[in-house]
């Protein structure tokens, strides 16, 4: 079985970033700093080859990787740099762990004053694949792109994206049934309130969560997508979830599940 933890991860420190992460698409065209490249590149290192995913840091990133709607509206603009995030196939573990370890390297990059946006469908796969190299099999499954965000929020941004903030969110009793029940733990409940913060393709917010026993399931709600994995959305709330939880003093992993909707089992005491 699969399960996905990350004990050392800097809990406070992607806390605080959770809290302050909006996708940013326009950037200033400046290359990073050395040492904040190296510092992501530091941090993702870590994460090569576990469980189905890895990431990888693209220095220059061209800006054609970035794919946008006609007349250049909603286009990725200026970013010198890219994460790449890899799945050794697109199978159901592969996508949870993309989701999983690709946020850890978004929250990562907001902690050191980096802009991030997961872009799943409109990048050039065929470049990218070119310039990242993959070994058999293996599939991106989305990038991001990572440089020193504008000040202003760019006017593509806001007509295309109405980008106001904060994005949106369902209300927590909309993803989490009974939220304020005795089924639900503190540690549950902070967990939830972290996952609901997460991004998601079109800001659709996928998941729903339901109190097992000690366990907390998520699964996604409606059919599947054909073409963002819904499984990607629920592996970066996952991460989400996991650094409350452990914020409010609990410690556990995530179980990957394949069960119909069913992403994965948050059981306690494992990791
Ligand atoms: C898996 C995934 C794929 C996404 N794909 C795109 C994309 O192709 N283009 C884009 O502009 N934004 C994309 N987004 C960003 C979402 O639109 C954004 O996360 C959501 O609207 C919530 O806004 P926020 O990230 O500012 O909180 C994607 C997000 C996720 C998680």
């Amino acid at each position: 079985m699969t399960t996905l933890s990350m004990p050392e991860a800097p809990f406070d420190r992607w806390l605080a970033a959770m809290r302050q992460r909006h996708s940013r698409r326009s950037f200033d065209g400046q290359p990073l700093a050395g040492e904040a490249l190296a510092a992501v590149r530091e941090a993702v290192s870590g994460w090569q080859r576990v469980e189905e995913a890895r990431v990888v840091v693209l220095d220059e990133a061209p800006e054609t990787i970035f794919k946008g709607i006609v007349g250049g509206y909603g286009r990725v603009t200026g970013a010198p740099s890219a994460l790449v995030m890899i799945g050794s196939s697109d199978g159901p573990a592969a996508q949870t762990s993309v989701g999983y370890f690709g946020q850890a390297a978004i929250l990562e990059a907001t902690a050191l004053d980096i802009g991030t946006c997961w872009v799943g469908g409109m990048f050039d796969s065929k470049r990218v694949n070119r310039l990242v190299g993959l070994e058999s099999g293996e599939r991106v499954l989305a990038i991001s792109p990572i440089g020193t965000a504008r000040q202003q929020v760019s006017s593509a941004e806001r007509i295309v994206y109405r980008a106001k903030r904060p994005k949106p969110r369902k209300p927590v009793t909309d993803i989490a049934e009974g939220l304020g029940s005795a089924a639900w733990s503190a540690w549950a409940r902070a967990g939830v309130e972290a996952a609901r913060i997460a991004p998601s393709a079109n800001n659709r917010q996928p998941w729903r969560f339901r109190a097992d026993g000690n366990s907390v399931v998520v699964a996604f709600d409606g059919p599947e997508s054909r073409f963002v994995s819904k499984r990607l959305d629920c592996g970066i709330a996952m991460l989400h979830f996991e650094i409350a939880a452990r914020a409010a003093g609990v410690s556990g992993a995530w179980e990957l599940l394949e069960h119909r909707s069913d992403v994965a089992r948050f059981a306690l005491g494992t990791a």
